[in-house]
């Protein structure tokens, strides 16, 4: 099936699928399962990295919906996320504070062992909540904008107070300093301070942007200038300790996540030499890189021994960092054509190569013929692991966690819901 055709199919069942697993039946309203696994894996739970990048995409929809009962059912879900938020946020834990990676579907603490905390969880929400805040407040509905207020507060002091403190990182194996965790903090302390100030809170707003000034300098340090990519977690503290690479995806991740407009925003050229980096690396690594279509399947980490089930096994490329790769590129294509230039370096010169690019050091300005033409480009690679994640998904348009690196069959919880809101999300930007 042509792309063209595939797409718009894979968005209604996505969209369909995903809304299965918000609030399922015998769970809280407000509830975003990781999946429907209930064994092997169980991912019944509602983990707060997930839902805040679920809901996210959902108040997109709501923003642009133009179906009446279509956004008020997109409202009720959000709603409900909100006042779950809150449960959660009041609900005592074992890690006694908003970094609390995920609770049982009735709301109640998780109180066995698990990677805790870990600070990206807070950032994401204060994210989607400020985006859902703004949404109200230009719909002129700034009272129920208001009900949002404490909330978001909670968990913006919660990162200023907290983001010094080493914790676990999104993939929940190691204790440390990580660059898609601080990246999204930094990126909640600037949305964080823009919201506060809407509502007059200016002594808030200016410690947000001295911690966030404090973050890039930190942020920076993630930089290896050595190796030419992004280092995911520095000052290791425990967990694993085999990733010896320090090359992880979640980088990537982490700027679309963030999306930030400055420091290492999409258009960056250590984001772009990182990048490069990685789909070389997995583009080597799996077997099924080795053939069928042109896109690479992307994993985590080159030395994940996690399959989906248990993490003495060996690691796969995943539907969400696939999905991932084809929304970078779509970004950086519109990011590129709305400054009307793109600046070439010997940072990004290879990653220019790659897709068949010449380009000597400096300004290429969008007069320029070969302008065009890399943009055009940049979408056309955005659609090739588009085209990787069709190949290994069924006609009934599954998404699993994983695709085998060998056989290229889905693997790991099914009807994950992370990997349907990623697919939406990258084609929305397309
Ligand atoms: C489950 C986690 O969610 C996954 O990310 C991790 O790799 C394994 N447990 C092993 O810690
Ligand atoms: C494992 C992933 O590593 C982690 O990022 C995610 O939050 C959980 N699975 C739930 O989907």
């Amino acid at each position: 099936m042509p792309l063209e055709k595939w797409m718009p199919l894979q968005e209604s069942i996505s969209l369909k699928n995903l809304f299965k697993n918000i609030s399922p039946l015998g769970t809280s309203p407000g509830v975003v399962v990781a999946s429907p696994s209930q064994q092997n894996p169980d991912y019944w739970y509602h983990w707060v990295r997930d839902a805040a990048l679920v809901m996210d995409l959902i108040v997109d929809q709501y923003l642009k919906s133009q179906n009446p009962e279509l956004k008020a059912r997109y409202l009720n879900a959000i709603w409900d996320y909100v006042n779950f938020s809150h449960l959660n946020q009041h609900t005592p834990t074992p890690s006694g504070g908003p970094g609390e990676p995920k609770f049982h579907v009735d709301g109640k603490a998780f109180v066995g062992p698990w990677g805790r905390p870990q600070n990206d969880g807070p950032a994401l929400r204060a994210l989607t909540l400020i985006k859902f805040a703004r949404a109200l407040i230009s719909e002129t509905k700034a009272e129920e904008a208001w009900r949002l207020f404490g909330i978001i507060k909670y968990d913006l002091e919660f990162v200023s107070h907290h983001w010094t403190e080493p914790c676990f990182d999104l993939w929940e194996e190691i204790k440390g300093q990580h660059f898609y965790t601080l990246i999204v903090q930094y990126q909640s302390m600037i949305s964080g301070a823009a919201y506060v100030s809407l509502v007059g809170d200016s002594g808030a707003a200016q410690w947000y942007l001295e911690q966030a000034k404090k973050m890039e300098n930190v942020l920076e340090r993630h930089w290896d200038k050595r190796n030419s990519y992004i280092l995911s977690t520095l000052n290791r503290v425990g967990g694993i300790d085999y990733k010896k690479s320090n090359l992880d995806a979640s980088v990537i991740l982490g700027v679309l996540h963030a999306n930030t407009d400055s420091v290492f925003a999409v258009d960056d050229p250590r984001v772009e030499s990182s990048l490069l980096r990685l789909k070389q690396t997995f583009k080597a690594l799996y077997s099924i890189n080795q053939s069928g279509p042109e896109g690479v399947g992307i994993g985590r980490y080159p030395e994940d021994k996690y399959d989906g089930y248990s993490s003495s096994g060996e690691g796969n490329p995943w539907i969400l960092i696939t999905n991932g790769f084809a929304e970078y590129y779509y970004r950086l294509a519109k990011r590129y054509q709305e400054r009307g230039m793109i600046l070439v370096t010997p940072l990004n010169q290879s990653f220019f190569k790659d897709l068949g690019f010449n380009l000597s050091n400096g300004n290429l300005k969008k007069e320029d013929r070969v302008f065009k033409s890399l943009i055009e480009r940049l979408r056309a690679e955005g659609d090739q692991y588009f085209i990787r994640v069709k190949y290994h998904v069924d006609s009934d348009g599954q998404m699993s966690e994983q695709m085998n690196r060998w056989s290229g069959f889905l693997q790991g919880a099914r009807d994950l819901t992370w990997s349907y809101a990623s697919f939406l999300t990258a084609l929305s930007h397309r």
